[in-house]
């Protein structure tokens, strides 16, 4: 058998292309923090993770810069040996200050983070437990580790219990690792935090939130899930990313000083791949300092997302149980939605339509979020094309 064969046979993306209908890979030829270039078009972004607006803050660009004319372009090198700058570890002071931990360890990516931290630290004999919305990177992480991965159904924390109170009666005596998104990424909910970490403590599971779309504006300061509920002290490791928030790329993990230290000797995305470069260690640093000096972001972030959940509510449209800047606008049919993100892209919306296998069959959406920086026009633009579209398409 051919090893190539799957990919000539591969043929659903290439009919959607013809059809006209294909809404991947978009080639944004300029960017202005709320508004994007495609096809030589001006379209609203209402599909991207930056919410707060800190991709085109002047003090940020300033701070690259700088970066870039002092250490060059890049480290090409690993952390481990010569790719570490004292950027790196200015920045992983700051981070733990921030998110109120004894240490943190800053990878190229969030899901370079994922895979490290997880994959390193749930061994052959030890089990961990993912919601089964969580991230990608988390699944291929418990994937790669040589434990036994476990999955509950989405919020489901009962069935979470059920799955540990088994594990403990059989006698087994590994350890136990509990994964989940602090706010989902597709869904915008925010995870059951309290009651997640009383039973990870009865049944003495480590607790791991990856704060990936949460970091930078959930909780007083913006410090993540485990802020907003003010329980820093009853999680065990903080992941997250600064590809959305943070303006950047680039990931970390928060936890106790021999976690981390342990981390960094161990974990191979860390040790086998070149660290971030020099301008995204100081974009994340600058963005760290406007998150602390700009809370009126955080504030408008949130009078947005309540303002667009309640318009999209008031003309009829289902957004499920989001509780942040992240609202997916329910589609049904893969048809249905490939139509409604054309129609909208067409009329100068930016959307992430989400589809199988992501969601099942029927549940499709348009993803849409928010920007601190979204002005009121732009989200009455915005409103005024979905309730047209959507009346057309009759999805409300
Ligand atoms: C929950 C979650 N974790 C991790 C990642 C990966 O982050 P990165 O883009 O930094 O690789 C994402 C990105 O979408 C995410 O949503």
């Amino acid at each position: 058998m051919d090893i190539f064969e799957k990919c000539r046979k591969f043929t659903r993306a290439r009919e959607v292309m013809a059809a006209g209908y294909y809404p991947y890979f978009q080639p944004i030829e300029s960017s202005s923090d709320t508004e994007v270039w495609v096809g030589g078009e001006r379209k609203i972004m209402i599909g991207s993770n930056n919410y707060l607006g800190l991709t085109h803050h002047p003090c940020i660009i300033e701070a690259a810069e700088a970066a870039l004319k002092r250490y060059g372009s890049g480290c090409t090198g690993s952390r481990f040996l010569n790719g570490n700058m004292d950027l790196h570890e200015q920045l992983e002071e700051r981070l733990a200050r921030y998110l109120g931990t004894e240490a943190a360890l800053v990878f190229s990516t969030g899901y370079q983070t994922n895979l490290g931290a997880i994959s390193t630290l749930v061994g052959r004999n030890d089990k961990v437990y993912l919601d089964k919305l969580d991230h990608a990177s988390i699944v291929d992480a418990a994937r790669l580790s040589y434990g036994e991965v476990v999955r509950f159904n989405h919020g489901d924390l009962d069935m979470l219990r059920l799955k540990l109170n088994a594990d403990r009666d059989s006698g087994r005596n590994g350890g136990r690792m509990v994964v989940v998104d602090g706010v989902f990424s597709m869904e915008g909910d925010i995870v059951d935090l309290p009651e997640l970490a009383s039973i990870c403590e009865e049944y003495e599971a480590a607790v791991v939130v990856d704060d990936a779309h949460s970091i930078g504006y959930l909780g007083p300061t913006g410090a993540g899930t485990a802020e907003y509920y003010d329980m820093r002290d009853r999680v065990d490791l903080t992941i997250g990313t600064f590809s959305k928030s943070f303006a950047s790329i680039g990931g970390f993990v928060g936890g106790p000083e021999t976690v981390i230290h342990y981390l960094k000797h161990h974990a191979r995305s860390l040790i086998f791949s070149a660290s971030m470069p020099p301008s995204a260690v100081a974009t994340v640093l600058a963005a760290l300092d406007v998150i602390e000096r700009e809370p009126e972001r955080r504030e408008r972030l949130w009078q947005i997302t309540y303002r667009m959940m309640e318009g999209f509510r008031n003309l009829g449209f289902e957004i499920g149980p989001t509780e942040t800047p992240i609202i997916p606008i329910m589609s049904g049919s893969v048809e249905r939605t490939f139509k409604f993100w054309k129609e909208t892209f067409d009329q100068g919306l930016f959307t992430n339509p989400v589809m199988p296998p992501a969601v099942p069959e029927n549940s499709c959406s348009l993803r849409t979020s928010y920007i601190a920086t979204h002005t009121d026009d732009q989200l009455d633009y915005v409103l005024d094309v979905f309730g047209k579209v959507g009346k057309k398409l009759g999805v409300i």
